[in-house]
């Protein structure tokens, strides 16, 4: 019983830490609370990600959505997830300034989502505001390599690392997250030999996406994986499903079938003799 229990209980930002060179770390992200159901039982992270600013709101970058929303997702995805550890996307504009801004950000996400813990962007530049937030009891993972809120800033989506200068930067920016206390890493869009030696070199895990098969854990845009969003298709992704294909086969079926008067049927209506119930 008491091993059910352990079993059962939702998995911490400790257990994840604890997966360091062990079982990888299986992520996702989700932004919805049936989404979330559905992904639950097999990842041990969901996160709700900023990326939902261009999977579900449509806009041309992550740095369009609000803390606001952010927390609404959160909550959403809570509402449907009992087992993973979930992690809220701290938005570009409410962390940057100060650990004190982010302090205000994180204890509002964390505290009106009920999630475990916050992420973001940055390394070297982040170090005093991931040990402030740690220091204030809010566990933070970290994100380094391509971090899609500052792209725009650093000539758009470039892989990180191929050149010495890049692969220093990179490298120390993962010893500043893990230094300030930050129970994970993710390492986005890195050439593969560099995020298998920050793997090596830091005692926290890393997850990688678009980075290297070595990383501790994996993590994709789920909506990318499973066929939903086909604006683009970065080469680090794989497609496990193809949904999207399968949502337009049903929106096309239903549509003849109500052309054709073939829905509803006298099934699918109340009133009609004997077959009534309730
Ligand atoms: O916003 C997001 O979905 C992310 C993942 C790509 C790691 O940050």
């Amino acid at each position: 019983m008491a091993n059910e229990q352990a079993e059962s209980r939702r998995i911490s930002v400790s257990d994840i830490q604890g997966q360091k060179d062990g079982r990888p770390i299986v992520c996702l992200t989700a932004y919805s609370k049936p989404m979330a159901q559905w992904l639950d039982p097999h990842v041990d992270l969901l996160l709700v990600g900023d990326s939902l600013a261009m999977v579900i709101y449509g806009m041309e970058t992550t740095r369009g959505v609000t803390l606001d929303a952010m927390i609404n997702h959160g909550v959403a995805v809570m509402r449907g997830s009992e087992h993973a550890c979930v992690i809220v996307d701290l938005p570009h504009g409410t962390y940057e300034d100060s650990p004190g801004q982010a302090y205000a950000s994180a204890s509002r996400v964390v505290e009106e989502t009920g999630v475990q813990g916050v992420k973001l962007e940055g390394g070297t530049d982040m170090g005093a505001t991931i040990k402030h937030l740690v220091d204030k009891g809010i566990p933070v993972l970290g994100h380094i390599g391509l971090l899609p809120q500052k792209a725009e800033n650093r000539g758009g989506f470039k892989i990180q690392g191929k050149d010495d200068k890049g692969w220093k930067r990179v490298m120390a920016d993962a010893e500043a997250v893990a230094g300030a206390g930050a129970f994970a890493m993710v390492i986005e869009g890195t050439i593969e030999a560099l995020a298998r030696e920050i793997t090596e070199t830091v005692s926290i895990p890393t997850i990688g996406i678009g980075a290297s098969p070595a990383c501790d854990g994996q993590i994709l845009v789920t909506d990318d994986a499973l066929g939903l969003f086909s604006d683009f298709t970065p080469k680090f992704v794989k497609r496990f499903a193809e949904l999207g294909d399968e949502i337009e086969r049903a929106a096309k079926a239903y549509a003849e079938e109500v052309h054709d008067r073939r829905f509803p049927g006298l099934e699918h209506c109340f009133g009609v003799a004997k077959q009534e119930k309730d």
